[in-house]
């Protein structure tokens, strides 16, 4: 009897389920998804909360906010808390959830995908990405496939969901969220409300029911297991905005990180004129490139599906008939 208990633990598939969020969204989002995990005998799901050694505020304050950019946008790893695991495990599947800041993966997430641990751990693991943002992820999954292809992960699936009020409501109503806290909406529905849909945060565990499936039967994890479940929408509108604002945050970084450490007084005053160019920046080629793509779009029919194409993976764009 023991020896079948024994057996049967030994068989059992191993899902380490790793995030940080600040509000909260990404931590639902991701109960969602894994709740049909945790409802499977044959599967045992662990959880890895990362907790960096000096905490980022929730709301930010102004500056602080807008300070943490060169950091993000450069890589730097903030120190974490240790993660409380063996990371010699062997895990059957790494579900790793992360936010973005600045184009970049959030600073938390950069920690552990730069973390010695990180490196063990993901060595050879089929890992799926979760993302839940406000709309602008392309440069920031960009930097974590490359980080995950240092560690030797294998990126078998995205997941990607963008807040409810689309990219023209949510330009001023999720920095307003995570400035004041307050997710809207707000002066009479002037400002829609931050975030992502709770309906989409919901409907995650389709992806949850399939990862379940795929590993109880035994299936090998692939490019295919997220496929035709509309895990990834791409808008290629945006594709020429995050390269503009990543340069950008390339080179104020570089002079910010020069002068000085994050926090350090020296940096504010730029810190303040970049908000400004960046405010211009966003309201004049955001608005330019999206009316271009569009009046260019019946042109570049072939190019935007391969850009669709190419970041949509490995997930896939299309929508088939459920888990
Ligand atoms: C410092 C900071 C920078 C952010 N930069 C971006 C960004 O570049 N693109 C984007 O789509 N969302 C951005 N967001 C929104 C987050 O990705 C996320 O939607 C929000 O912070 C809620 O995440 P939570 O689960 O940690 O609460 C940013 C948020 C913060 C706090």
């Amino acid at each position: 009897m023991q020896g079948v208990q024994q057996q049967r633990q030994r068989m059992k598939k191993k899902v380490l389920v790793v995030h940080y969020s600040q509000s909260g969204q990404l931590s639902d989002v991701l109960r969602h998804l894994s709740a049909p995990l945790a409802e499977v005998d044959d599967i045992e799901l662990h959880q890895l909360v990362l907790r960096p050694k000096v905490s980022y505020p929730f709301p930010w304050p102004f500056i602080r906010f807008f300070d943490t950019f060169p950091e993000a946008i450069y890589l730097d790893p903030p120190e974490l808390e240790p993660l409380g695991l063996d990371e010699r495990q062997r895990f059957d599947l790494i579900i790793l959830g992360y936010q973005v800041w600045f184009l970049s993966p959030s600073l938390p997430a950069t920690a552990f995908l730069k973390s010695p641990a990180a490196r063990t751990l993901l060595k050879d693991a089929p890992v799926v990405t979760v993302i839940a943002c406000r709309d602008m992820w392309l440069m920031a999954q960009e930097q974590t496939k490359k980080l995950l292809a240092v560690c030797g992960a294998r990126l078998v699936g995205n997941v990607v969901l963008v807040d409810e009020a689309g990219s023209v409501g949510s330009f001023l109503a999720t920095p307003i969220w995570v400035l004041t806290g307050k997710k809207g909406p707000l002066f009479g529905g002037l400002i829609p409300r931050a975030g992502v849909k709770p309906e989409q945060i919901l409907g995650c565990r389709r992806f949850g029911e399939r990862i379940a499936r795929v590993l109880s039967e035994g299936r090998p994890l692939d490019a295919s297991l997220l496929r035709g479940l509309g895990a990834v929408k791409v808008n290629t509108r945006l594709i020429a905005t995050e390269h503009a604002a990543r340069r950008s945050f390339l080179v104020w970084g570089a002079l910010l990180r020069a002068l000085g450490r994050q926090g350090a007084w020296t940096r504010r005053p730029v810190v303040a004129i970049y908000f400004v160019f960046l405010v211009a920046l966003l309201v004049t080629v955001l608005p330019l490139s999206a009316l271009l793509k569009t009046l260019a779009a019946p042109l570049l029919r072939k190019r935007i599906a391969a850009q669709t194409a190419y970041f949509s993976e490995p997930s896939g764009h299309e929508i088939g008939t459920g888990p």
